[in-house]
């Protein structure tokens, strides 16, 4: 135990997968055809009352016409079929659907809800028709109704009841969710060899090299939890990355080079964000016993498959949960279990634990609050994404956050830890710092590097390659941002 412990890591994240950071070019297809996107938030305003469409008390319900300004149930979400068929989702997660011809938002199901039809006067204008599955035009009636019932519509005019305008919606920073569900469905049948093009070149044996050339010892890896079921994984994901993770551990072997597994993306979607893998911003992970127990399989998968060899290091269990709605009650059944499953194929294999995030400043659980848990098992890691996400103008005050509040914030953890060691498991260079010198990104990297090299299990950064070069390791170190004898050592 004693010399594995002190064995200090300097560790990298590597996107293998491409989980949102290392959107894949291929991904401007989507673009262009927005909003033909899973999780774009919509909505509909009716030319005629100038009020929005919405699921009255948020689901469950009639959909009525008579939403003003202050209303809270018009969002929609989209569910993409094809390029303009979609499933509608209301907030309260019910899908839009038909009694007859009255427009409701009462199945849960996703099988039995009605498709929709969107059709735009044109590409660059707001207005739209919605066309329903019984083959008529959706209208908003007088009396806050909104029916099905249209069998023929004529021009644009603002006094058709059949036109809406429609507005997309900043939901959580995005107005369109970004990650490998959004990818996939929407690259539909060309989704299989689009992503295979994508896994065979984005990282192949000359980045471990060059990782171990730069002095990197460690890869943390992304993992989608539908790579436990490859070559077979589930709608909407396509074959490819379980070869592309057994290729990573025997690149590894030969390059020296140790592998973090890290679960990213778990069943449901722990946090609604696109590296979630998450449809439509949506967070069922950890809401039934089921789910849980799917995750429990798949690092059942993953301990079995890697478990005995000699290049893993660790595995993380969930990537970045959100507070509230994931619980540390679910977080802890869960880890007991996985801990459990993981030590029948490996005593020693680190567990980490990735604290809880949240999107509300203010109200943000404690960064201790996993070492209590940790700290029950062994081997463990308790994991920080420390990120810079201050608005400070000026460059000097980032670099001073970094060496003061960052050192303050480590040296609390290094003595409050106990036996569960520390792990910066993700940190980059961007900031909103404006007009930076070169030096003074320089001094920035720098400043983090020697912070968090205290970390006593270490750090990675997020990530080996990104078109977004504050992003990039690669790209920091062959610019000479980064100093690769600081790495070394
Ligand atoms: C949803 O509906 C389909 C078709 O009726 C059915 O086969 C499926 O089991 C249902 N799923 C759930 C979760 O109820
Ligand atoms: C950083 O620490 C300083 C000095 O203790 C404090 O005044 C400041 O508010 C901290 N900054 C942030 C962003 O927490
Ligand atoms: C990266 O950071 C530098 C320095 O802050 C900045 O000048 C540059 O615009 C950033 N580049 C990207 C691609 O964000």
């Amino acid at each position: 135990m004693g010399n594995l412990r002190i064995w200090i890591l300097k560790l990298l994240v590597l996107a293998l997968l491409p989980i949102s950071q290392s959107t894949p070019s291929h991904m401007n297809i989507q673009k262009k055809a927005k909003p033909a996107v899973d999780g774009t938030t919509i909505q509909f305003k009716s030319v005629t009352s100038q009020k929005n469409l919405c699921a009255n008390s948020g689901g469950g319900d009639f959909i009525v016409t008579s939403c003003d300004e202050t209303c809270e149930f018009d969002h929609f979400r989209l569910w993409r079929v094809n390029e303009n068929t979609f499933r509608f989702r209301v907030p309260k997660n019910q899908f839009v659907g038909l009694e007859g011809t009255v427009v409701v938002a009462v199945v849960t199901n996703d099988t039995e809800s009605a498709t929709f039809e969107i059709i735009r006067e044109s590409q660059d204008s707001k207005l739209v028709r919605l066309k329903a599955s019984n083959g008529y035009y959706l209208q908003a009636r007088e009396d806050n109704s909104v029916t099905a019932d249209v069998k023929t519509v004529s021009g644009w005019g603002s006094s058709d009841p059949t036109v809406f305008s429609i507005t997309f919606v900043e939901v959580n920073m995005h107005v369109y969710i970004e990650g490998d569900f959004q990818l996939q469905n929407g690259l539909g049948s060309k989704a299989a060899q689009i992503m295979q093009e994508h896994y065979d070149t984005f990282v192949v044996e000359n980045d471990f090299e060059l990782m171990r050339n730069y002095g990197i010892n460690a890869v943390r890896i992304p993992l989608g939890w539908w790579t436990a079921y490859d070559p077979n994984p589930p709608f909407p994901f396509v074959s490819g990355t379980l070869k592309a993770l057994d290729n990573a551990f025997t690149w590894a072997k030969k390059h020296g080079i140790k592998i973090i597994l890290d679960l990213h993306a778990a069943p449901g979607s722990q946090n609604g964000v696109a590296h979630s893998a998450s449809r439509d911003g949506s967070i069922e992970w950890g809401k039934t016993y089921d789910n849980i127990q799917q995750t429990l399989e798949v690092i059942e998968f993953f301990a079995e498959r890697y478990g005995k060899h000699e290049s893993l290091y660790g595995i993380e269990l969930l990537n970045e949960p959100l507070y509230p709605y994931v619980t540390l009650k679910s977080i802890e059944d869960y880890s007991r279990a996985a801990h459990k499953i993981i030590r029948k194929y490996n005593p020693t294999a680190y567990v980490i634990f990735s604290i809880r995030l949240s999107f509300v400043d203010l109200d943000v659980p404690s960064y201790m609050e996993l070492f209590p848990l940790a700290n029950s098992l062994d081997y463990t890691v308790v994991d920080l994404h420390w990120y810079n996400l201050l608005d400070y103008i000026k460059p000097q005050e980032h670099i001073d956050y970094i060496k003061v509040n960052r050192t303050r914030q480590m040296t609390e953890l290094l003595s409050n830890n106990g036996e569960a060691l520390v792990y910066i498991g993700e940190w980059s260079c961007f900031w909103s710092a404006q007009n930076p010198t070169t030096e003074e990104l320089k001094e920035f990297a720098k400043a983090q590097i020697e912070v968090y090299d205290r970390a006593n299990f270490g750090w990675s950064f997020w990530t080996w390659k990104n078109n977004d070069k504050n992003w990039s390791f690669k790209w920091l170190i062959e610019n000479g941002i980064i100093d690769v004898n600081q790495i070394k050592r």
